[in-house]
């Protein structure tokens, strides 16, 4: 078939399914200017691999380091806006009460600035902070410290991204309720994704197990092609308005 065949295709899919499912990876966010994970790190940060500043060894050893990075990135995210994928999900959500289930693996928040809600955010997000170590009676104390990562004034626990770092459990319930939400649905898009890092990419597997018809959209090959019923090649935020626009 034709991609214009194969869209269409999903298309009436996505109009007769019952709920569908959307996991979503940073290729969504590449049309709004945000690098996509794997991008080539550029500038200050070349030198580094993402895998060396999100961990917590990173930051224990150079907390000063790591927060910079994750300071450079909220500020290039805050500068971008959503783009016509986000806005297509975040529509669809608004005509289509409880058929769609969204689960992000993004940290940059562009789904909820488009208007989605109860997005299921695998690996955290990217502009709120959590305590480092469990957090002691004292912990209320925060010293904040512009441009440092802020620290308990009683204990000196530090305050982290609230990000999942490399080697970190995912939020189980957050987990559970995107596999929940895969063996559930009828349709499952799996949109901007190099489908490497698990237990997210293992939704895809999940979902055809249970026998949900599963589309990848993507502009280049992907772990997950073989996993998919379907394999829409191009960008995101040309692809998800035509899927989803639907009254
Ligand atoms: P990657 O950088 O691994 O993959 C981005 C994917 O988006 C690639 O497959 C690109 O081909 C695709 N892509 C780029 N532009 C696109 C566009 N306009 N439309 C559609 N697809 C496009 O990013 P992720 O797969 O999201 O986890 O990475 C998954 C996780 O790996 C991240 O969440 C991060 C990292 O470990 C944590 O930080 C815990």
């Amino acid at each position: 078939m034709t991609v214009a065949q194969d869209l269409a295709a999903v298309r009436e899919r996505v109009a007769a399914a019952r709920h569908l499912a959307v996991l979503t990876g940073a290729g969504v966010s590449a049309e709004s200017g945000v690098p996509t994970f794997r991008d080539a790190q550029t500038g200050l940060w070349a030198r580094f691999r993402p895998e060396e500043l999100a961990t917590e060894a990173a930051f224990r050893a150079h907390p000063q380091r790591v927060w910079d990075w994750y300071a450079f990135r909220r500020e290039r995210v805050a500068e971008a806006q959503p783009n016509a994928g986000h806005l297509a999900l975040a529509g669809f959500a608004r005509r289509h009460p409880d058929r769609l289930t969204l689960i992000t693996q993004n940290v940059d928040g562009l789904h909820q600035r488009a208007g989605s809600t109860g997005v299921l955010a695998l690996h955290g997000q990217l502009f709120e902070n959590a305590w480092l170590d469990a957090p002691q009676p004292c912990c209320d104390l925060e010293r904040e410290r512009v441009g440092s990562p802020s620290a308990c004034a009683g204990c000196g626990n530090l305050r982290r991204p609230a990000v999942v770092w490399f080697g970190e459990a995912l939020p189980l319930k957050t987990l559970a309720a995107a596999q929940q939400a895969a063996r559930a649905c009828d349709v499952l898009l799996v949109v901007g994704t190099s489908g490497q890092v698990y237990p997210a990419a293992g939704l895809a597997q999940t979902a055809q197990d249970a026998g949900a018809h599963v589309v990848v959209v993507n502009t280049a090959p992907t772990a997950l092609d073989a996993v998919a019923d379907v394999v829409l090649r191009g960008s995101a935020a040309l692809i998800l308005p035509e899927l989803l626009s639907f009254k």
